[in-house]
């Protein structure tokens, strides 16, 4: 067993646990409002279950629904028609042998007004927070009478009951993140006169009323863990020094001290919740670290992990008892197991693209970038039969759409052979190898490579398929996942050798100068730009739009703008109109400006590469086309469609 301590069992109250691996609360937006949990959402959870997750939490289930729902697709726990799907849940993920938990929340004075990121929602009802205050949106919060105090009290131990009569062996109370519990907890949110407010100890007694309330529901052996933010990193909130002493008044009262950070309503907090691409992994530790040396129970650590050595160091050191995870398990809910059977090598690492929590609010379901798996595990419930006998099948494109085209269709028994006109596999995931922040977006290309290998795929890098090539391979089935190749504004200059592109961060020696000019503030030009900052460059992006990273997700668009923001110059309503060895001439509103550069980068967007689609077109009557050759777009889409093409065949 190459992670002993991390594999090795935890006994929380009257349950020991197979691994110190726990699937942290994840809340998904499949929920139907007045039922029930649909079936897609419980098979997400059941997916972890069967990964070897030691316990696997839903997220966000509401206690109280009249005064405690942040968004309207939230399970709300006092709704008697949820009950069946939950007790589906439960069974669900304990019949694969992990301990299903639920956790009780409430939004407080972010419920029945407005949610962070849409800003629109209002249920009409009254909210309530520690404080009375009028929010930005001139939506009047209330300050939360006793009476009602207590009536939330009694709820968690409600929800709590309900729990475990369901079939859940765990509750995880949520007393972070900054919703309700978390509201009166925190000196930023919390200046009440009354028993709950002022001292650190009144601040934190609803949440340990709520927390009595739960175990007296419960039993004194049933595990309770709850979920604290070790730090609010927001101005005005409280800091690691005063989080220790939080947890030395909760900790009394409960088997697991889960110890996350920040609080959802600051931007800047919340990539610190959910570090983005930018931090360490595991940049969080040091808070279960240094909280775990104050209290008597187990604490458990989140963020940013997903490398079993380091969890293994993280539990062989005693920074913590147990590691949880979210989008890790959601890349790859198969961690645990090929962690524990050494095929550490198979693991797909999240690329923290934020994709996952921004389908959550866009489009209410859930969607991975790297597992397209995720968010049609019922449609995986079974495995399409094997072709029999195998056909012969030409992929056109080694980026990660056609590898996992090829990868699939291989499993399904077919002679599969990959080309790719680059010396090596992975597209445009290849421009991603000499930027530290991109490591596991890179590192997917050699990861999908080691399983075509082991698929039995045949791989021809360094080879370009022209009709005659393919007419010449006979195939029974073609795919063309041939990409898309860097856009060209018709620019004056664009040409000349200081212009490169994402084809050119490929090359380590890229030769880019000092200063540079992007021209594009999309994703590509708004990452670059972060990588050349990070190297020391001097960096001036022109963008034609009123807004930059208009094609990232919120939550990563939030962590670019701490990447750029008083660090590159950022012209919006801005565009190149001619570029020579020395400098660019950039325009706004009708005025010109001369801007001195060694390098201009042209980020201005990429187009399919149809002239390889119109070669290939009419050799085979089973064709099929994929990914950027199509439509470029996200990563998600590509290897989406690669993957149920690849089953379709
Ligand atoms: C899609 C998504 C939904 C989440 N829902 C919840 C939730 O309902 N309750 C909660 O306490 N945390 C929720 N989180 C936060 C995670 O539990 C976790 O703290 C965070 O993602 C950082 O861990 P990670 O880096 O392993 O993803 C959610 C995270 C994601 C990505």
């Amino acid at each position: 067993m190459k992670y002993p301590h991390l594999f090795s069992p935890i006994t929380l109250g009257n349950l020991t646990y197979r691994n110190r691996i726990f699937a942290s609360p994840t809340g998904l937006p499949m929920v139907i409002p007045g039922e029930f949990l649909k079936r897609e959402c419980i098979a997400f959870y059941e997916q972890r279950a069967k990964g070897g997750a030691a316990s696997v939490s839903l997220g966000d289930c509401i206690v109280h629904t009249p005064t405690g729902l942040q968004h309207p697709y939230k399970p709300r726990l006092d709704d008697p028609y949820i009950i069946s799907s939950l007790a589906a849940a439960a069974r669900a993920i304990s019949r694969h042998g992990a301990v299903a938990a639920l956790e009780l929340s409430h939004g407080g004075k972010f419920a029945n007004n407005a949610n962070f990121v849409t800003k629109t929602m209002s249920t009409g009802l009254p909210a309530y927070g520690p404080d009375e205050e009028m929010t930005p949106e001139g939506v009047l919060i209330r300050e939360m009478p006793e009476e009602l105090i207590n009536t939330i009290v009694e709820a968690y131990g409600n929800a709590a009951r309900l729990a475990k009569n369901m079939g859940f062996g765990m509750i995880v109370v949520h007393g972070g993140h900054g919703w309700l519990l978390h509201q009166f907890m925190s000196p930023k949110t919390n200046h009440r006169k009354d028993k709950f407010g002022g001292s650190l100890e009144n601040r934190c007694r609803f949440a340990l009323m709520a927390l009595d309330a739960v175990r007296a529901a419960v039993g004194k052996s049933f595990p309770v863990e709850f979920r604290m933010s070790g730090a609010e990193f927001t101005p005005g909130g409280y800091d690691l020094e005063e989080g220790v002493e939080i947890a030395k008044l909760v900790s009394q009262k409960i088997d697991l001290l889960h110890v996350s950070a920040g609080v959802h309503d600051d931007p800047d907090s919340t990539v610190i919740t959910h570090p983005s691409m930018f931090e360490e992994h595991g940049r969080n530790v040091f808070l279960a670290e240094r909280i775990k040396k104050a209290v008597d129970c187990p604490v458990a650590t989140i963020g940013a992990l997903n490398d079993p050595e380091q969890m293994e160091e993280i539990i062989a050191s005693g920074k913590a008892d147990v590691v949880e995870m979210s989008r890790a398990l959601t890349a790859d809910p198969y961690l645990p197991l090929k962690a524990a059977s050494g095929r550490e090598d198979e693991i797909v690492r999240c690329i923290r693209c934020f994709l996952c929590l921004n389908q959550t609010t866009s489009t209410r379901n859930i969607r991975c970038a790297v597992n397209p798996v995720i968010g049609a595990e019922l449609e995986h419930a079974y495995e399409p039969p094997k072709a029999a006998p195998g056909k012969r099948v030409l992929v056109v494109g080694g980026g990660p759409g056609g590898m996992e085209a090829a990868l699939e269709a291989a499993k399904r028994g077919h002679d599969v052979t990959l080309c790719d006109d680059h010396d090596r596999l992975g597209g445009q995931m290849l421009c991603e190898e000499f930027v530290p922040f991109k490591r596991e977006m890179y590192g997917y290309a050699g990861q999908k490579q080691r399983e075509l290998e082991k698929a039995g795929v045949h791989i021809r890098c360094g080879t370009k398929v022209t009709r005659q090539w393919a007419e010449a391979f006979k195939p029974d089935i073609l795919i063309c996942a041939a990409g898309a190749s860097p856009l060209k504004p018709p620019i004056p200059g664009i040409d000349l050798p200081n212009v490169k592109d994402i084809d050119d961060l490929r090359k380590e020696d890229n030769g880019i100068g000092k200063r540079v000019v992007i021209i594009g503030a999309g994703l590509v030009g708004c990452e670059t730009a972060a990588h050349l900052l990070n190297l020391g460059h001097e960096v001036t992006i022109l963008e034609m739009l009123d807004d930059y990273a208009v094609d990232a997700t919120l939550w990563h668009k939030q962590a670019l703008r701490q990447q750029i923001i008083g660090r590159a110059d950022l012209r919006l309503g801005t565009r190149a109109v001619e570029i020579t060895p020395e400098h660019i001439t950039a325009e706004k509103d009708g005025v010109r400006e001369i801007i001195p550069c060694d390098t201009v980068f042209c980020a201005a967007g990429l187009k399919p590469r149809v002239d390889v689609r119109n070669e290939l077109r009419g050799i085979t009557p089973y064709y099929y086309e994929l990914g950027d050759c199509l439509k470029p777009g996200l990563l998600f889409h590509a290897i989406s469609q690669g993957h149920f093409i690849g089953r379709d065949v």
